[in-house]
């Protein structure tokens, strides 16, 4: 083995001791470094790791809090959150906080339909491959089911086709979308399994050629909505009026609405990342929504009502899980289901929904009042204090003092933690 060489034959084969072992060679690891991987993959379950992604050395920790005083749909929660950012999980539970006075969170989703699609290329006429795929769409269902017969009897299953040309640089394309009912799952497997079985009978049916045949993550059938009303009484009118400036200036401009959805997708993907959902496809899904006009706009509105108070409002697509994938393996996620006590994919989104709602409130509330590096400075000097090696019964005093001298840096809190000796 030489050390400069990435190239390792069959790594993926090896056990976890030999690639850690080529690892140590490659980087120049040492003993604790070694230790370090090992013992956090021991704390795991190394066979439930290793058989859930390739390549396999160790795990990486990622803190799980809960945000606290969530009512959703006149429901209590409390919410597992993984998540590395400080001041997330609290402003999510201050914002969660504020709402409950009127009522909490009302959240509602569309459906579990997911949409896969089936791209053909080299159709001579459109009209009359859509004419001989349509006619023959029981049999290509009936065939596709035969798949996953589980989800069939659970009641899911595809629902329908729909048709779509495009004119494109190579050439025009015939798109056949296929909506599947996924029930609790994710559903990306499943729609991947039905669109390659489809589409495997399509190019019998037709003289065209397959190419791609994959969901899609823009899940426009799995729409989920949540409304919260902020008092204004409690807020002050200057924040309401920040706030509102706020969002009006993310409907305009690219610059700062990235952000402003960024700060929602902190919740949703927390809490996708606790429950072992793909974060990703939430990503993906939630970008494409917010530009699906032509403009990339805010996933959330917000406005005054009659009486004064704030009401924020979000939309966007959520196409999570409660069965199958990583969470169904991971033990960690079903205890985070477990806490949540949700009984359905649609009841874990409509939670999602309420997250993103209340930590995008809860970012434009610090951000129009005392900014939000005060609530990060906190954390963030906490973690100052644990890079100097200071002792963690002292963690919290030093912290707080660096705060007061408004001097946060490694070399202050060693001062300071030499001070108390
Ligand atoms: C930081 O992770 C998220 C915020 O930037 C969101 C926002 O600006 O609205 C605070």
């Amino acid at each position: 083995m030489t050390k400069s060489s990435s190239r390792i034959p069959r790594f993926f084969e090896k056990k976890i001791e030999e690639r850690l072992h080529i690892l140590k060679n490659f980087s120049d690891l040492n003993s604790d470094d070694l230790i370090l991987l090992k013992q956090t993959l021991v704390q795991g379950d190394a066979h439930l790791y290793a058989s859930m992604i390739e390549n396999t050395v160790s795990v990486m920790p990622v803190p799980l809090g809960i945000a606290t005083n969530f009512v959703i749909n006149g429901k209590d929660y409390l919410i597992p959150m993984a998540i590395e950012e400080p001041s997330v999980i609290a402003g999510a539970s201050f914002a969660a906080k504020l709402a409950r006075s009127l009522g909490g969170f009302t959240s509602s989703c569309s459906s579990s339909i997911m949409i896969g699609i089936i791209q053909l290329v080299g159709v001579s006429d459109n009209e009359a491959a859509i004419q001989a795929i349509d006619s023959h769409k029981s049999e290509l269902i009936v065939f596709a089911h035969a798949k996953d017969p589980v989800l069939i009897q659970q009641g899911g299953g595809i629902r329908d086709f729909s048709y779509h040309t495009y004119q494109t640089d190579r050439g025009d394309m015939l798109v056949v979308r296929i909506h599947v009912d996924v029930q609790d799952a994710m559903g990306a497997n499943i729609v991947n399994t039905f669109a390659e079985a489809v589409a495997s009978r399509i190019t019998d049916l037709v003289k065209v050629r397959s190419c791609l045949r994959i969901v899609s993550n823009l899940a426009m059938q799995r729409m989920c909505r949540s409304l919260a009303v902020w008092p204004t009484h409690d807020l002050g009118q200057d924040i309401v009026d920040g706030i509102l400036d706020a969002v009006a200036l993310a409907r305009v401009d690219p610059y700062r609405c990235v952000t402003h959805n960024k700060g929602i997708m902190n919740g949703i993907d927390a809490v996708a990342l606790a429950t072992g959902n793909d974060f990703r496809a939430l990503e993906a899904g939630a970008h494409g929504y917010a530009a699906f006009s032509g403009s990339y706009q805010p996933l959330t509105k917000f406005y005054q009502n009659g009486g004064g108070d704030l009401v924020g409002e979000i939309e966007l697509p959520l196409a999570v899980g409660t069965v199958g994938g990583a969470v169904k393996s991971n033990p960690v996620a079903q205890l985070a289901l477990k806490i949540l006590g949700v009984q359905s994919a649609s009841e874990l989104a409509c939670v999602m929904a309420a997250v993103g709602l209340a930590q995008n409130f809860a970012a434009l509330r610090a951000l129009v009042g005392e900014g939000i590096q005060r609530g990060h400075m906190r954390l963030h000097s906490k973690n100052i204090a644990i890079q100097a090696g200071v002792p963690f019964s002292l963690v919290d005093e030093i912290a707080q003092q660096m705060i007061g001298e408004n001097a946060i840096s490694v070399g202050r809190a060693l001062e300071l933690w030499k001070d108390k000796q």
